[in-house]
């Protein structure tokens, strides 16, 4: 097992095939732009039929947790980019991204009414099977 420390916005990737990513509160980290970038890239050193396992903050898509949650994501955004040299403002989810580029989410599993979630996403999948976009 090899461990390396980079920024993944500009560190180069091997072409390696990888067939798992763990992606565990670390989309969340980045403004849309990079986010795409960051995601292109990781998939670009994927292999054909690789597993990409993304867990996160949500936003809920409805009932009182939404506003709720909201608000927590504000106020966590605002201290982390207090704290920490974030650059993001806000969550961005990054379904969209993962589908266009292959990914289809197989899974989920979620916490506290939807604000945490663990996707399982599989290239070459086909139909998202979980019934979510
Ligand atoms: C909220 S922590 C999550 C850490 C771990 N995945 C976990 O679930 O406990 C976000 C991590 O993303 C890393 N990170 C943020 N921006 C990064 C970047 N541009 N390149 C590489 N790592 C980055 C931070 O250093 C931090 O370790």
């Amino acid at each position: 097992m090899r461990f390396t420390v980079a920024d993944a916005r500009t560190d180069p990737l091997p072409a390696a095939g990888y067939d798992l990513v763990v992606t565990n509160f670390f989309l969340d980290c980045f403004r849309p732009l990079e986010l795409a970038a960051v995601v292109d890239r990781i998939a670009g050193a994927c292999a054909a039929h690789a597993v990409w396992v993304d867990g996160d903050f949500r936003l809920p898509t409805e009932g009182w947790v939404r506003p709720v949650a909201r608000g927590l994501l504000a106020v966590m955004y605002a201290f982390f980019r207090l704290t920490t040299r974030l650059s993001a403002h806000e969550l961005i989810d990054p379904a969209p991204l993962l589908a266009a580029l292959g990914f289809a989410q197989v899974a989920e599993e979620t916490q506290l009414r939807g604000f945490l979630s663990s996707r399982l996403w599989v290239r070459g999948a086909g139909a998202d099977a979980t019934g979510h976009g």
